[in-house]
């Protein structure tokens, strides 16, 4: 008997962009024994994707191709394979599919359970779904990398979040005012309510003319910079540090890793440059899921485009502007 279809939206080699995204037909996934078939309600989009796509994560990247994209998926749970012990059909569930792997932008797709969790109905599809890879960078950053106890039980820390309107910056910014931190943020002009409305205390508009300097205005030196963008060299981050003060960069370049390592040579500085990729552990994206149920956190949404228009979602993404998550729905 023939296989059942599905529609996907999938690309067969590196380097093409959105013009080699194709709409195919090609058979339901069948789960293995620790796999999950799903029936995916929401995909979010993020860079990863579109820079996978043209190469830039290699080793990391797909080795096989045609590849169906997108990481972060809401669905509902279809079938289960023999040693699945947590999910049952008709189940609702967020799930986080690797970067290798990948087939988000499909009608269906199969789920590792290591790294699915159950979705509350509190918690939308949509809104589940802008959190495996953006919140779980912005968690790992501020907890695992920068020892902030999100219970607000810790000693009081400058934080300074960079791009604080994009997916991972937005969740960043709620993060860390969960834990006892006086949180600095740099966003574009039309953004400056948007992020205080997340919880900022202060705001730097990045197109100012000293937005170079990154000068909190009130004067506080950064313990903590959660870094979600990309040009800012050193020599602007350090002048705005205490002492022992650490940047995450999260989009880390061996360039930039080279000078931040002379200047410390010459220096003896404290103050440290921590490139950071994120792990993706299914219990803080359990934990994430849960905030958002408790309404401690929440996912802005950008845009949603229906699967048939996912190649104005990926092209929205290129161009770096999105204020939150970018959905894509079948
Ligand atoms: N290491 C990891 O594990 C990991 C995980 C996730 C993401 N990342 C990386 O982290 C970066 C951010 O990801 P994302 O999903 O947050 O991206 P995103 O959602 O596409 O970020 C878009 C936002 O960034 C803002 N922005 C751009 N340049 C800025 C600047 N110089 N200063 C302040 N804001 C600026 C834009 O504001 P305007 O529209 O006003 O310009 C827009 O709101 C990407 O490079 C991504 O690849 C790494």
């Amino acid at each position: 008997m023939a296989a059942k279809l599905m529609r996907a939206v999938r690309y067969d080699r590196y380097g093409g962009g959105t013009k080699d995204l194709k709409h195919v037909e090609v058979p339901i996934p069948t789960p293995k024994k620790n796999e999950i078939l799903l029936k995916v309600e929401a995909i979010s989009l993020n860079p990863a994707d579109w820079k996978m796509q043209q190469g830039a994560l290699r080793p990391l990247c797909p080795r096989k191709f045609p590849h169906i994209p997108g990481m972060d998926v809401a669905g509902e749970v279809i079938e289960v394979g023999s040693s699945v012990k947590d999910f049952k059909a008709g189940d609702k569930a967020v799930t986080y599919l690797g970067l290798r792997i990948g087939g988000g932008l499909a009608e269906y797709v199969v789920a590792e359970e290591s790294m699915t969790v159950a979705r509350p109905p509190e918690v939308s599809a949509a809104d589940a779904a802008g959190l495996p890879i953006a919140a779980i960078t912005a968690y790992e950053a501020l907890v695992d990398s920068s020892g902030i106890k999100l219970d607000g039980s810790g000693k009081l820390v400058n934080v300074l979040v960079t791009a604080a309107s994009g997916g991972v910056g937005h969740y960043a910014v709620q993060l860390a005012k969960l834990g006892n931190a006086h949180v600095t943020a740099t966003c574009g002009a039309r953004n400056l309510d948007f992020v205080r409305s997340l919880g900022a205390d202060e705001v730097i508009d990045y197109k100012t003319t000293d937005k170079a300097a990154l000068k909190s205005p009130s004067g506080v030196k950064y313990d903590i910079v959660i870094h979600c963008t990309t040009g800012i060299p050193w020599s602007t981050f350090e002048p705005n540090l205490s002492a022992k003060g650490k940047v995450i960069d999260i989009s880390p370049t061996f360039i930039a890793y080279l000078i931040y390592i002379k200047a410390k040579l010459l220096t003896f500085s404290k103050k440290q440059l921590v490139p950071m990729i994120a792990h993706s552990k299914r219990e803080n994206l359990d934990f994430l899921v849960n905030l958002v149920k408790e309404g401690k956190l929440k996912t802005v949404i950008d845009s949603k485009y229906p699967l048939s228009k996912a190649e104005d979602a990926w092209d929205k993404s290129i161009e770096g502007h999105a204020t939150g998550k970018i959905i894509v729905e079948p």
